[in-house]
């Protein structure tokens, strides 16, 4: 069983990234299931129902969120009855409150191996509220019957992703922190237990920063000003990042793990004749 996780697809230039690369890595590694963070992949912030739909499209089996998850409010009762759409198990929101804590968490049947995918908002340095992501977990692996079980953890530090991976070692099959962005080179297996990376990364402008347009950051982050950040075009270098977990067919035990960092070159009318 091989399964991909694609890192946060960000904007446009971000579906650029993913459409051009997602069939040829499918097939080169043989994959059975995808999961993608769908979090800020309409124009930087949250998911609509059209890029939904373009994931599904594109071949995506299921999406996890972020603290961005609301940014489409209008879109979330809709999501709310969308089997693919993982929603953040541990939030706090008044506008999921009516989803049963164990409904958020996902589980897919392929070849009759049950997957189960969980997304978990970490409390470090996040501006959102909310419950306590180690009990939160518990409560949820507690009542767990799946054959493979994936975390996406959604958080900006990680020392918190690394203790918790060492926290469920054995009980979960993978942590794969995402949030920051940015690919982190400790792609490895815990005790041979439990597959782990810090931050898969994302997809989009290989030029930006974060995903973002280098002005509009510059002026939020470094300036201190409240400016929105803008998300860029399709016309950039792109950057498609990755994992892909290999599991035992019989045992599900872990493998191996490949992260993917692939860039594409823009390419200009000159070159393209
Ligand atoms: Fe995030
Ligand atoms: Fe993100």
């Amino acid at each position: 069983m091989n399964i991909l996780f694609i890192g946060d697809i960000v904007g446009k230039i971000g579906r650029k990234a993913l459409k051009e690369n997602l069939s040829f890595i499918k097939n080169k590694y043989h994959i059975d299931f995808t999961i993608a963070n769908g979090e800020n992949i309409s124009n930087g912030r949250g998911i609509s129902l059209n890029h939904y739909n373009f994931l599904l499209d594109e071949g995506i089996d299921a999406i996890t969120l972020g603290n961005h998850y609301l940014d489409k409010k209008e879109e979330l009762e809709l999501f709310k009855n969308y089997d693919e759409i993982v929603l953040p198990l541990n939030s706090k929101s008044e506008y999921i409150e009516d989803i049963p804590f164990l409904k958020r968490s996902k589980e897919f049947i392929v070849n009759d191996i049950k997957i189960k995918v969980t997304s978990i908002l970490g409390k470090a340095f996040m501006k959102e509220e909310v419950n306590d992501p180690y009990l939160s977990l518990a409560t949820l692996v507690a009542k767990d019957n799946s054959d493979i079980h994936i975390i996406d953890y959604h958080a900006e530090a990680s020392g918190e992703k690394e203790a918790m991976v060492y926290a469920f070692k054995g009980e979960i099959s993978a942590l794969i922190g995402t949030h920051t962005h940015v690919q982190t080179k400790d792609a490895r297996i815990i005790d041979k237990e439990t597959f782990y990376i810090t931050d898969v990364g994302m997809c989009g402008d290989y030029n930006g920063i974060l995903g973002y347009e280098v002005d509009s950051v510059i002026k939020r982050q470094v300036l201190g000003k409240n400016n929105v950040l803008l998300t860029l075009k399709d016309d950039g270098v792109r950057l498609f990042n990755g994992v892909i977990l290999s599991f035992d067919d019989l045992s599900f035990k872990p493998l191996n793990i490949n992260s993917l960092y692939i860039v594409s070159e823009k390419r200009n009318k000159k070159e393209n004749n």
